[in-house]
Formats: C-alpha cells, sequence, structure tokens
C-alpha cells in the first residue's frame, strides 16, 4: 500500500493479513493507477509492489489486447451508474505466462463521488470449482472488513454481495461465448 494515500491507514491491515489478490485504484488521478496491491496480487502477477503502484493495472494485459473486455471495464469504470462489475480477462505474468484472470471490481465513494476503485484478482484454473468457491467465500470476508474501515474513514464501498457470488455463472458464460465465438 502507498503510505501516502489516504485509505492506506485503513485499508492496509486488511490488504497485508488478506490471502486473496487486492488492489486499488485512485479514480481522481489521471488514468486511475494503482496506489495499493496486496501479497497475493504480486505473488500472482509476478510483479513487486513498487513494479505496479502508480501504473493502470492494464500493465497485465496482452501486448496483442485483452479483447472486448478491456471495452467493457471502460465503460464500467466511466459509468459512476455501475458500481461494481466482474470480467474474465486474459492477462500475463511478470514471467511472461498468459493466465485468465477473473477481475472484480468495486467502487468507493467519498462526499459522494466517486473516489476509489477497489479490485480482486482471481485465476481461473479450469476445473477447480472448489478454489472459486474459497475464494468467494476470502474476498466476503474481506469485503466485510473492507466496508467497515471504508465507513469509518467517512467512505461507502457501493455494490452488493450478490455480485461477489455470481463468478460460477460469469466463468460458465465466458466458455459458453468461447465456444459460440461470441464477442
Ligand atoms: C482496481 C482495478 C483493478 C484492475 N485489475 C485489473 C487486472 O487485474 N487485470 C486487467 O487486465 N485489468 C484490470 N483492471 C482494468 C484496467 O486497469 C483498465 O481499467 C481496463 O483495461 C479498461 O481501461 P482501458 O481501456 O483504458 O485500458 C483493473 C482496474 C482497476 C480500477
Amino acid at each position: 500500500m502507498d503510505n501516502k494515500s489516504e485509505p492506506a491507514r485503513g485499508f492496509g491491515d486488511v490488504f497485508d493479513k488478506s490471502g486473496v489478490s487486492l488492489s486499488l485504484a485512485d479514480a481522481r488521478l489521471d488514468d486511475a493507477p494503482l496506489i495499493g496491491v496486496n501479497t497475493a496480487f504480486c505473488k500472482m502477477s509476478g510483479y513487486t509492489a513498487e513494479q505496479a503502484l502508480g501504473r493502470n493495472c492494464r500493465f497485465l494485459q496482452p501486448s496483442g489486447g485483452a479483447g472486448p473486455v478491456r471495452g467493457r471495464m471502460r465503460s464500467f469504470i466511466a459509468d459512476d451508474q455501475l458500481t461494481e462489475g466482474k470480467f474474465v480477462v486474459p492477462n500475463v505474468r511478470a514471467d511472461g505466462a498468459p493466465f485468465l484472470n477473473l477481475v472484480y471490481m468495486s467502487k468507493l465513494k467519498l462526499d459522494g463521488k466517486i473516489r476509489y476503485i477497489l479490485g480482486s484478482q482471481f485465476e481461473i484454473v479450469r476445473h477447480d470449482d472448489k478454489a472459486l468457491g474459497l475464494y468467494e467465500m476470502a474476498l466476503q470476508q474481506d469485503i466485510r472488513e473492507l466496508r467497515l474501515v471504508a465507513g469509518e474513514m467517512g467512505m461507502v464501498m457501493l455494490g452488493t454481495f450478490g455480485q461477489l457470488a455470481s463468478s460460477y455463472s460469469i466463468i460458465a458464460e465466458m466458455r459458453l461465448s468461447d465456444v459460440r465465438g461470441d464477442t
């Protein structure tokens, strides 16, 4: 966590002790750079915090592009009415190894305006639904704690737990659209 950022004070503990990949971007700054990543994020991506902080998280996408999901993430971020989203994105680790990333995002409001975006990443491994279930449970626990901390700092974490638990259907949809060749 970048110690100079406001939410670092409260979010730092939850980030540090979480086993799931967590990231925080500052939506007020130009190109929404990352201001916080935890150990699980670094482990999954292969990038150190120093390499990741200050950059937009798109650096994880392949040089040939991430496909139409990139536009969907951009629209989600640009629309203040949309509070929470989940996306399946092709990403690449620091060592060049590709992986499928289930990216969850939830927006944080301060003084009526969207100020920060919380992100969580999960590597989709075929036929490992148990890991997905464990991830969702852990993320729900983290979000609960982050919501409390956000509240103490006068922020509101937007979104519902309903979206959090929707990974199975999102991944299933992705597989269907792969088969059908949808965009
Ligand atoms: C907090 C946060 C975490 C994100 N995590 C990822 C990620 O792990 N992988 C990824 O490909 N994109 C991630 N994104 C999305 C990209 O940063 C970017 O918003 C997306 O590529 C669409 O914008 P662009 O068209 O300007 O690149 C994240 C965004 C935010 C705000």
